[in-house]
């Protein structure tokens, strides 16, 4: 069928529309409307939603964008996560979701929100827009037995069943520990912790104790979970912890499941060393993957509202690309001065950098360094001080957050 879109209009999904839009969400999704409605009636804000609407008001395509903030090395940058991307399979392929997309980045920009992410299922399709895969990890998987050493390790772990802990206890942790990182969500809300993690089982909390009664100094959120084959899994869903000895203890009580399960199960960075927990290392399975995609809203904004603490004092001059924000393309001057990063429009010079926004965005977030772009032929250099220097500023930790949206 073609469907040609004649009409159609861009806004915010009214409170008497949601359960129109959860009903697409459903069928796109495949989602039993039982296991929706919670996330309905605790996630979904209608201010979070845009649609295309035809002119009788139905709802063609729709889309969430949860307003994040993500800790970059101790500042707060602006992230929209765009999650449940739907269009109706009768209007599908008439452009509807693209000019979604894009009206979105419009409105994210006058907001002053500089970056949007989301978790692709396709990536190309969304590579079309100028998102990148942006992110990569690693899953490893360990048989407890591996940990079995750990389970001698010193401190006092107490065990909270699911929706039991303080969230200010994991929250004081948590941003001790990822506050100074790049990427991790700002949580400091009651409900961002309520909601986190949302999705499957429920999840149990372990929090370490240097002895009973101190003051905490590290958690581990986990699940259990059947695996493909129908073996027991305990998922570590994050480990946060302030000292070697809290990691320790945490891995020593996640060894005490060897009992329960086949497998521990955990999601790491790549720079993220698991294998000193391992006795035998050819027993740990571990599957690099792309993560979620990443885009720039404002350029500018993006590298001027984030500390740049390792980057040396230069200026250089380099050309974005992008072609669907005119705000984002054009020939910039980077002064990057004791450690922050000042962007001035500069037509007039010649830039000695060149890339795609969707290249700049990798960089930014750590996954491709400048020198592997230059490698790859997607980013131009004539320069090659300027390419060493802007090694060194980005050099450090990729970017990573545990949220799934
Ligand atoms: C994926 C989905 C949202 C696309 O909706 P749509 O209305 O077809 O999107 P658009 O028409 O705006 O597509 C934009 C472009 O991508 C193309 N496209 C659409 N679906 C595609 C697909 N499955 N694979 C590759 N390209 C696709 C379209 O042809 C169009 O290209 P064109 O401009 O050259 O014609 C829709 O198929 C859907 O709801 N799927 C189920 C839920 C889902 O998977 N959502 C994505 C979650 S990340």
């Amino acid at each position: 069928m073609i469907y040609e879109v004649t009409n159609m209009h861009y806004r915010t999904v009214a409170a008497d529309e949601i359960q129109k839009f959860s009903q697409a969400e459903q069928y796109c999704f495949f989602i039993d409307p039982t296991d929706y409605q919670p996330f309905v009636d605790r996630k979904m804000k209608p201010e979070e939603l845009r649609g295309i609407f035809s002119d009788e008001g139905d709802l063609l395509a729709g889309l969430i964008n949860f307003p994040y903030e993500l800790y970059m090395s101790g500042a707060k940058v602006g992230m929209g996560a765009i999650a449940g991307v739907v269009s109706w399979p009768e209007h599908r392929r008439g452009g509807n979701v693209g000019e979604l997309l894009i009206r979105l980045m419009h409105e994210e920009k006058e907001k002053g929100v500089p970056l949007s992410g989301l978790y692709p299922f396709k990536q190309a399709f969304y590579r079309r827009y100028g998102w990148e895969i942006a992110s990569a990890w690693l899953t490893h998987e360990i048989p407890p037995e591996q940990l079995a050493p750990y389970r001698r390790a010193e401190g006092h772990v107490r065990r909270f069943a699911p929706g039991t802990v303080d969230w200010q206890v994991l929250e004081r942790i948590y941003k001790a520990k990822f506050a100074g990182h790049l990427g991790y969500k700002v949580r400091e809300t009651e409900s961002a912790w309520a909601d986190w993690p949302f999705w499957g089982p429920p999840a149990h909390t372990a929090v370490w104790y240097p002895s009973p009664g101190a003051e905490p100094q590290g958690y581990l959120i986990y699940r259990f979970w059947k695996d493909d084959k129908g073996e027991q899994a305990l998922v570590a869903r994050e480990l946060a912890a302030l000292t070697p000895a809290a990691e320790r203890g945490l891995w020593g009580y996640v060894a005490q499941h060897d009992s329960q399960v086949r497998t521990v199960r955990y999601r790491t960075p790549r720079d993220y060393p698991v294998w000193h927990l391992a006795e035998n290392t050819r027993d740990v399975k571990s599957t690099l993957d792309a993560g979620w995609m990443l885009r720039f809203v404002d350029f500018q904004a993006a590298f001027e509202q984030r500390p740049w603490p390792g980057a040396p004092d230069a200026s250089f001059v380099i050309g974005v690309a992008d072609e669907h924000l005119p705000w984002n393309n054009g020939t910039f001057r980077l002064t990057f001065e004791a450690g922050r990063c000042k962007v001035t429009p500069a037509a007039a010079e010649t830039p000695v950098l060149t890339a795609d926004q969707r290249t700049w965005v990798q960089i930014y977030s750590g996954l491709v360094r400048p020198d592997q772009a230059v490698r790859t032929d997607h980013l131009r250099c004539t320069n090659l001080d300027a390419l060493h220097k802007l090694v060194r500023a980005i050099a450090g930790q990729e970017m990573w957050f545990y949220e799934y949206f």
